[in-house]
């Protein structure tokens, strides 16, 4: 049974909100995106499971965590519309990504295609794989804003010259990897189409959707990726370390969890039909996985403030009125394509400033004057040349939030532009 929490009524987004969280008063939260944050309702639920835990460990460890775990598994397989058993809990996306690419029986010579948008972590798995697989990696840079067909069409383009060359379906590209919403920027990605575009091409679709699960709505029996990875942690507000894996069934045979199980079973006799993704992925070590049961105190939270569609909705009006009034106070503009697919709940703005050779310099200095000086803090990063801020919005959150931080990224930016200039004058 999932520990009991409080029953809520009807609450009202907006800073009423902030007394369920865990924030500190005198913080203003522009980040949601990068770490994810959780209501006290979730961590007395990770304590109820931990205390359970304690009292029996035997119990626990031998029988009933897995009960639990299944339990969980089944709820965010009705939310992500999938089978549970397509899903293994792991503990971040990292873990996700590495333990497909490490797992899949690429040869050399095989080709993987990538955004260049995609995650640092997962870029340099790519780069693993290639340097230890002799995979080469096509990686395609679209520059944004840009527009969903366009993007398609990038893709469909970068594969149609492949399969030119080979004279084979999808040449000799066995998978790619693209994000669901990208990181920085922090974009939405038109994954639905593109996967459906992979899959007429016979090419495998690795979909890194740390940011999704929470923030979109996800259908994975409609949009049938092969390899899909989620973080609870980020938007769904479960406790960090808590991840879900889906795997189609099809490729489950190939795939196993990036720590080796003692449940590891080879299946590259293909007569040989069993399957042991599940059992691999249920146990990869002694681990704390309370986090994951955190999922049902998560959800419940999530139903007492009106579900899904009432969150996404509040959080994507927000973000793109937040965003737009950022611009409006900096005197620049939101990234946003003509389609206005690209904001979720995170928004991109630009920054004025002119850019820097140092860019680590300037990213330190954000965090500096931001987080630990003004207690205000959006990241500011650099794309193409030019410098951004990516906001988040979310439920404890109004648009006086954006305003304040709109102020504090304005003060820094007018400060580092008058450092660039008196260093030039030097
Ligand atoms: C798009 C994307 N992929 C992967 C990751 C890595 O997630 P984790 O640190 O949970 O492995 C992040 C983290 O922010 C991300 O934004």
């Amino acid at each position: 049974m999932a520990p009991s929490s409080n029953h809520h009524a009807k609450k009202q987004f907006g800073h009423s909100l902030r007394a369920d969280f865990l924030i500190a008063d005198d913080y203003t939260l522009m980040n949601h995106g990068s770490y994810g944050t959780y209501p006290a309702v979730v961590r007395t639920a990770l304590r109820q499971y931990q205390d359970r835990a304690e009292n029996c460990i035997d119990t626990w460890f031998r029988r009933d965590m897995y009960t639990e775990v299944q339990k969980a598994k089944e709820k965010l397989a009705t939310l992500i519309h999938c089978h549970a058993d397509d899903l293994a809990f792991i503990a971040n996306a990292s873990t996700g990504i590495n333990s497909v690419a490490r797992s899949l029986p690429f040869q050399s010579g095989d080709k993987i295609l990538q955004l260049s948008t995609i995650f640092a972590a997962t870029g340099a798995t790519m780069r693993f794989v290639r340097d230890t697989r002799g995979v080469e990696l096509i990686i395609l840079d679209p520059t944004y804003p840009i527009s969903d067909d366009d993007l398609v069409a990038m893709i469909e383009e970068a594969i149609l010259k492949e399969e030119t060359k080979v004279g084979v379906t999808g040449g000799k590209i066995k998978m790619a990897v693209l994000d669901t919403i990208s990181s920085t920027p922090g974009v939405r990605v038109p994954f639905e189409r593109i996967i459906k575009l992979l899959r007429k091409h016979n090419i495998l679709s690795l979909v890194d959707g740390a940011h999704g699960i929470g923030q979109i709505p996800l259908n994975l029996h409609e949009t049938d990726p092969d390899f899909f990875i989620s973080n609870c942690h980020k938007w769904l507000y479960t406790v960090r370390g808590s991840s879900i894996l889906y795997v189609a069934k099809r490729n489950q045979r190939y795939i196993h969890p990036a720590i080796t199980s003692e449940y590891y079973k080879d299946h590259s006799d293909l007569s040989d039909m069993s399957e042991t993704f599940h059992k691999e992925f249920s146990w990869q070590g002694t681990q704390d996985f309370s986090g994951f049961l955190t999922t049902f105190a998560a959800l419940e939270y999530r139903e007492s403030l009106g579900g899904e569609e009432k969150i996404q909705e509040y959080c994507g009006n927000l973000a793109r009125r937040g965003g737009e009034l950022v611009a409006k106070i900096l005197g620049t503009e939101v990234m946003e394509n003509e389609e206005k697919t690209l904001t979720a709940m995170m928004v991109n703005v630009r920054l004025p400033l002119v850019a820097h050779e140092n860019d680590g310099y300037y990213m330190e200095r954000f965090l500096e004057e931001g987080a630990f000086k003004r207690k205000c803090f959006a990241p500011g990063y650099k794309y193409k040349g030019t410098w951004y801020t990516r906001l988040s919005a979310q439920v404890y959150m109004e648009e006086s939030d954006f305003e304040k931080a709109a102020h504090v990224l304005k003060d820094i930016c007018e400060q580092l532009e008058q450092e660039r200039l008196e260093g030039q004058k030097k």
